[in-house]
């Protein structure tokens, strides 16, 4: 029996990949982190299967949980919102499961800032402007920052951010960002979004917080940079005219051009 770390996408149901889907029905039990992942999932369920919103659990009652399953010879699905990879706590339930030598797997999900950017309809890295995505947050409850790793080393970049889990700290976001970008760098807030409640508020740094009502708690994404409202931004050589490439190569004497014709046997 194997416990399948499952990303359970950002909110919408049916952004849920397909082997997510088809290990949910496969498993006989689902323990879901009921705080941010989506009811409408659990119907992927098996019959009579056991599903626990493990919200209100420790860690020790979920790891109970996962070594019952075990015991029993059963398949477990373990549902966290968005990705794994990023504020999941999968981290301490995969080195409890080392430790009990009972297997896992992770599926990967879709990750908050690409739903939000998908929302926005925009793409976060732009030739010229921004190459690199930060993701990151501010200290919360639960976990401190390490040191170092501050809002303003990050906006020395004057990249993009995604900031999580601190739009309670709104106020001081905007107070560590606006020495490095400006008054007017663009701003956009995106709160639960592919949920069909979403909604999104666009500013700037410097007004952005009186834009934003008692409504918009708990699960939004800020992202700060440039890129949010940049028209003015270079096209990308890959697909300019004339740009000598493995998959486009412009003439016999292309040093791509023997790549294309290896690649052409192989595939017949
Ligand atoms: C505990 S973290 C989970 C992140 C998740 N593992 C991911 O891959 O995006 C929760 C934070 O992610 C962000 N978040 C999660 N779902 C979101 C959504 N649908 N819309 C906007 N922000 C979201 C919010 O900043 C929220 O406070």
């Amino acid at each position: 029996m194997t416990i399948h770390f499952i990303g359970a996408g950002p909110g919408a149901p049916d952004l849920l990949t397909l082997r997510g889907r088809d290990l949910i029905a496969s498993c006989p039990v689902c323990l879901y982190a009921g705080s941010l992942v989506p009811e409408a999932l659990l119907e992927h369920c098996p019959d009579g299967a056991r599903i626990i919103n493990t919200a209100p659990l420790s860690l020790d009652e979920i790891v109970a949980e996962m070594r019952a399953a075990h015991a029993a010879g059963h398949d477990v699905a373990r549902l966290h919102s968005g990705d794994l990879s990023v504020w999941s706590a999968m981290g301490e339930q995969l080195r409890r499961l080392r430790e009990l030598a009972i297997p896992y797997a992770i599926t990967p999900g879709v990750p908050a800032f690409a739903a939000a950017a998908a929302t926005l309809g925009q793409e976060l890295t732009l030739p010229g402007v921004a190459q690199s995505l930060v993701l990151t947050r501010t200290p919360g409850r639960a976990s401190a920052m390490p040191a170092g790793e501050t809002l303003a080393n990050f906006a020395s970049s004057v990249t993009t951010l995604a900031i999580h889990l601190s739009i309670h700290n709104l106020s001081q976001v905007v107070a560590e960002l606006l020495p490095h970008y400006g008054a007017e760098c663009p701003v956009a807030i995106v709160w639960r979004a592919s949920w069909p409640d979403e909604r999104v508020v666009r500013g700037r740094l410097a007004t952005v917080e009186t834009l934003v009502d008692d409504a918009l708690q708990r699960t939004a994404l800020i992202l700060v940079g440039p890129v949010l409202d940049c028209q003015d931004f270079q096209e990308s050589r890959l697909y300019s005219v004339g740009y000598d490439r493995r998959f486009r190569p412009q003439s016999a004497e292309s040093p791509f051009a023997d790549c294309e014709r290896v690649d052409k046997r192989s595939e017949r």
